[in-house]
């Protein structure tokens, strides 16, 4: 075994750039190349402002960039250069053919594992840390063979990413644990062994786990689909605790104090978005289809349809309390990012909101202290929502700098987002300004609510009946 001196990452995405720049921070020994094929990606990571908003990865990526951590498009020179290359790029879920709204797209994949089969002149360790489906190390490893040079060797290993947006940063430096899987023989074993050491520069040895690559694959996949299930199983029982009067908050603080269920991802809330819960529980409902489990399918996609079930029932309860028409009224929701400390919307319930909303006729004004309008609008034209974009333009607008602007006028304040800014608004002072009767509905049960209802607003929060007046 010689030192790994080189590491190549492709895709300079949400989990490539953190997992890089924390790599090249903890490793200053190592050379690490980030290679995108978007030139708009690098030379925003090469800017003062970095393409993604994680708390702390600014500084990290300040302390190593130009010294032992690159971002470029020079994707072929890297690959050469590098003892391992991870592959990072995304596997969203396709939207054609086969598995059509089910299993993951490996396009990019496939384009990575072709260019590094092209390209590189020496053995290498091909990590996949993007999230495929069980058994893909096998394909990547044939597609390697497509037209590998003579003497060329490639040892394939799975290395999931456990990182979550919001708090990628301490995530990774301080992991629950890492998970390596490969091929059970001698070169799988060191292969392993070569990807584990770079590791053993900040994690303890202890919680470096190995295993075989199907395991590790699906580990993974489980890992998101139980995560997932905990949020909608909360949010399934929120929806009992509102019809009869029990209050969420407390059946959730009373279950959580069992230590065999343990009081982490109980909070109930509008549902869960974000790139990955939703599209790896599909990936796993289209393997449990393709092995025949039905019911196993069945069982995961209940996550999903509880998911849906609870943004549904948000905006009806909305709907209700506003006499049944949104028509013309001014709505403002707080957040649109998926979860606070991120500028991600990918799939954030925020969107499928807005689309219920403007499909009642309402004027939006949305307020986050992270997201832009661009993204925004990017989100609301996709497709699948049928929203016309010129009609979407004229009733969607940010105001994330001015609350009093954002609330002036407005209906129903709408938290969508729990970012904790929004604990700290004068609401004295924006009840004020809004139309009355006021509403607020807390989507994430973040805000005081007898208080609101004292300064005589109409609170509704997920998973609770409140005594308004
Ligand atoms: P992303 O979309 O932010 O980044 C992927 C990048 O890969 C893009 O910049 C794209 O231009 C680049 N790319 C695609 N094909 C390429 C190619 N052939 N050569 C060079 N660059 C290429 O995606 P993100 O969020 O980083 O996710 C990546 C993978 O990690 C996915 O499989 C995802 O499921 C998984 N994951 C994501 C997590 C998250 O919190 N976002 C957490 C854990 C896993």
């Amino acid at each position: 075994s010689k030192p790994i001196k080189n590491i190549c990452c492709i895709g300079a995405g949400y989990v490539g750039g953190p997992t890089c720049s924390i790599i090249a921070y903890k490793c200053p020994h190592i050379q690490v190349n980030v290679v995108d094929l978007s030139q708009e990606r690098i030379n925003a990571w090469n800017s003062p402002n970095i393409p993604i908003y994680e708390p702390g990865l600014n500084e990290i990526v300040q302390k190593c960039i130009g010294k032992n951590l690159h971002f470029t498009t020079k994707v072929e020179e890297c690959i050469e250069k590098a003892d391992i290359i991870f592959i990072s790029v995304n596997t969203p879920t396709k939207t054609y053919g086969v598995g059509l709204g089910r299993a993951p797209d490996l396009t990019y994949v496939e384009s990575a594992a072709r260019t590094i089969s092209k390209v590189a002149k020496t053995s290498k360790i091909i990590v996949e840390k993007s999230t495929v489906p069980v058994k893909a190390a096998e394909s990547i490893t044939n597609m390697l063979k497509s037209n590998h040079q003579p003497n060329v060797e490639f040892q394939v290993l799975s290395n999931p990413e456990f990182l979550a947006e919001g708090t990628a940063i301490n995530d990774l430096l301080k992991p629950d644990r890492i998970l390596i899987g490969g091929d059970n023989n001698e070169k799988g074993k060191w292969a392993i062994g070569q990807l584990s050491s770079v590791y053993e520069n900040w994690v303890e040895k202890s919680l470096i786990i190995t295993t075989n690559t199907w395991s590790s694959e699906l580990s993974k996949l489980a890992a998101n689909a139980m995560l997932a299930q905990r949020i909608s199983s909360v949010n399934s029982i929120s929806a009992i605790c509102e019809a009869s009067g029990a209050d969420i908050e407390h059946v959730s603080r009373a279950i959580g104090f069992d230590t065999r269920i343990g009081n982490k991802f109980l909070q109930a809330s509008v549902g869960f978005g974000g790139s990955c819960f939703q599209k790896d529980i599909n990936n796993l409902i289209y393997l449990c289809e393709n092995l025949n489990l039905k019911e196993v399918a069945e069982y995961w996609h209940q996550v999903l349809v509880i998911n849906d079930y609870q943004k549904k029932r948000f905006v009806d309860k909305i709907v209700k309390c506003l006499f049944n028409t949104l028509n013309n009224k001014k709505i403002t929701l707080l957040g649109f990012a998926f979860k606070k400390n991120t500028g991600d919307t990918r799939e954030s319930a925020a969107i499928q909101i807005c689309k219920y909303f403007l499909d009642e006729g309402a004027l939006i004004t949305v307020l986050d202290p992270k997201v832009e309008y661009e993204q925004m609008i990017l989100e609301l034209s996709n497709p699948q929502l049928n929203l016309p974009i010129e009609m979407v333009k004229r009733k969607v607008q940010l105001c994330s700098t001015d609350v009093i602007e954002a609330c002036k006028g407005s209906h129903a304040l709408v938290v969508c987002t729990e970012w904790d800014i929004f604990k700290t608004y004068d609401y004295k002072g924006i009840y004020e300004i809004m139309q009355k009767p006021a509403h607020i509905f807390d989507g994430r049960l973040i805000l005081d609510h007898e208080q609101l209802i004292s300064i005589g607003f109409h609170v509704e929060a997920v998973g609770k009946k409140l005594n308004n007046q």
